[in-house]
Parts: C-alpha cells; structure tokens; sequence
C-alpha cells in the first residue's frame, strides 16, 4: 500500500472531476438526447481526470476501447504520478434520466489501490441486495427476498411493513415485485440510476429507504460497493448472464468459471480499505440536488468520502464562469 495514498484524501480531487462531468450533462437536461448528454460529462470528466496526481486505470468504464473512444477498460488516466489505482467511473449514471429531465441522474468516480477492483468480462447485469449499516450483516442473497426482509426488519427493529424496498422498474423484475408484496414491504420503482437507489440504502437513516433488490448493471454493482465500504453499508451481488452465448463469451474472456455461481460482497467488488468516492447531482434527487445554472455560473451538490477514515462530506459548491476553465464547464474561462 503506497504511503502516498494513504497520506492524501483523493476524493477531495476527484469530486472536481464528477463536478465537471454534471455540469456539463446537465446542460442537456431534458433535451431528449442520452447520446449528448453522456459524450457531454465523458469529455468533460476525461479533462478533469488528467490533472490529477495519480497513475490510474480504468477498471469500470465506458465499455471495452473498440466500443468507447475516451474512459475505456484498459486506459490510463491521471498524469502518472503515483499512487497506482484503480478507477471506475460512470460519467452519468441516469442518461435516460438526464435526457429526460427525471431526478436522480448523478455523476460517480471510484478510486482505489491498483489491482483491487473486480470487474466480470463480458456480463452485462449482476443480481444484487443492498443495506444499510444495520443490516450489513444479515443479508444474503440467495435467500429468497422474504426471508432478507425479515432479517433487515429484525436488523433494525422494525415490521416488515416499515420498509421501503428499491426496485428498478423492468419486466424482468416482475416475480421479485410480487414477491416483495406479499411481505407487505413498501416499494419505490425506479426508471434507471441504481448506483443511486444504492447508495440511498446505504444512507437509509437519512432517505428511509432500506433496501435494494433486483437486477442491473454490472459495473454499477463496482461503484455500489465502493460507496458501501464509505458509508458501513453492505451490497451482495451475483453475475446474471442473459443467455448461454454470454457465459461462453465470457469465459472465452477469462472470466473463472466458479464466479458463475459466486456470492460478490463489497469487499470481494473491492478487495481494498483505501477507497475514495465522490458523486455529483446531475438533475435534483433523494440523496443529492443537481446542477442549478444562474447567469454568472452553477451550483453543484456532490458526496465525497473515504473508506479507511469513514469520512463523508457533502459539499455545495458554487462556480463561476469567468474563473473556471472553458473545458470545465462550456462557458467562460
Ligand atoms: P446508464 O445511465 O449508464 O445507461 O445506466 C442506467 C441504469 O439504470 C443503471 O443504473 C442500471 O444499473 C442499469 O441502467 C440497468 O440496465 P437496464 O436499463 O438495461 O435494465
């Protein structure tokens, strides 16, 4: 474990990045165009990402080189100064959200000591149940979802009733829905964003939201974990190959054949105590408001945290056009 890493709050730097990433998504708020709005906070979180001190690889990113030009698996960010790291970003989480102007879109990074980071070739989707801190002990994921809500209640002392359950509204999610009512547990559907509907379960005190269950991406179960290990939370997850042609490209991609039927805590996603995160607003939500434009700059609401110190910070931060790099926000500089 490098010193150097140890000794500097990387998150305070890299809130810069997810700050500049929303900003310039949230230029497109609503605008009907995902495309935009993702090319949007890539360009913009590239640009940022290359002045900070760090030697990092993208780990969980825009998808493989041939599929994304910028912020690819495989690339080399930062300015190669050490520490060694591993980085996982998604420069909006919520493109359908943002292009749509619906809450809950918000720009993450993840950073964490080289080699640490898990990430499944090829899988698209992981099964995944999300706690927080009460309950981090309690879950498992091949119960099925009565018997984990039962034991969340019990974690924290409350009826089954009290609950409120995180669900990605998809077809595919149709049984678990079912299910979930029976318990008599209260649900929240979700259009998209489940880095988010995460990270509200880790903050349940705050959000009354306390669980999430269900299927989305894989490389979002990376970053969920890495805000789990901030804020006590905890996440399990399972790969969910789509098809028999998945698992074969997969493995053909090195994937070890016994992850197929592997439990993922936070701390196999993440095989490391030195992570940082921070996440930004992109349009208005439960955890964090999003980018607010005013004729002189922006406001930005961002979380910042770190796991070895368990230290959150939430930060509100106005910028100013006529200060700030054109890069950084298309206006000014
Ligand atoms: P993007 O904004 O990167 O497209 O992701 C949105 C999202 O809702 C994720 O939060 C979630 O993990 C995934 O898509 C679910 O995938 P799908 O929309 O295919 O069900």
């Amino acid at each position: 474990m490098p010193e150097a890493i140890l000794q500097r709050n990387l998150a305070l730097e890299l809130v810069r990045v997810t700050e500049a990433a929303a900003i310039a998504a949230a230029r497109w708020m609503g605008r009907g165009d995902k495309d935009a709005a993702d090319g949007a906070a890539v360009d913009a979180m590239r640009f940022a990402l290359s002045s900070i001190d760090m030697d990092g690889t993208v780990i969980i990113g825009e998808g493989e080189k041939d599929e994304a030009p910028m912020l690819y698996i495989g690339e080399k960010i930062g300015n190669s100064l050490p520490p060694q790291t591993d980085v996982a970003v998604d420069p909006i989480d919520g493109t359908r959200l943002t292009a749509l102007g619906l809450p809950n879109a918000i720009s993450v990074i993840a950073v964490s000591e080289a080699g640490s980071m898990y990430f499944p070739p090829k899988i698209v989707y992981m099964d995944k149940i999300a706690v927080g801190p009460e309950a981090a002990g309690v879950i498992d994921i091949e119960a099925p979802p009565a018997e984990n809500l039962r034991r969340v209640a019990r974690a924290q002392n409350c009826e089954i009733e009290d609950l409120s359950v995180v669900v990605l509204d998809r077809p595919r999610h149709e049984e678990l829905i079912k299910q979930i009512r029976q318990t008599g547990a209260r649900i929240k559907l979700i259009p998209d964003g489940d880095v988010a509907g995460a990270i509200t379960c880790f903050m349940n005190e705050r959000t009354g939201l306390d669980v999430m269950m269900g299927v989305g991406g894989a490389p979002e179960a990376v970053l969920a974990a890495a805000a789990a290990k901030c804020l006590r939370g905890q996440i399990e997850c399972k790969l969910w190959p789509r098809s028999e042609q998945e698992i074969r490209d997969a493995l053909e991609a090195g994937l070890p054949e016994a992850d197929l039927k592997r439990v993922f805590t936070s701390d196999d996603l993440i095989r490391s105590n030195d992570v940082y995160f921070a996440a930004t607003g992109v349009t208005d939500g439960e955890m964090l408001k999003g980018v607010h434009f005013y004729g002189h700059g922006a406001s930005t609401n961002s979380i910042v945290m770190r796991s070895r110190t368990g230290t959150i910070r939430r930060m509100e931060v106005e910028h100013h056009w006529q200060k700030t790099p054109y890069e950084l926000t298309g206006k000014g500089g």
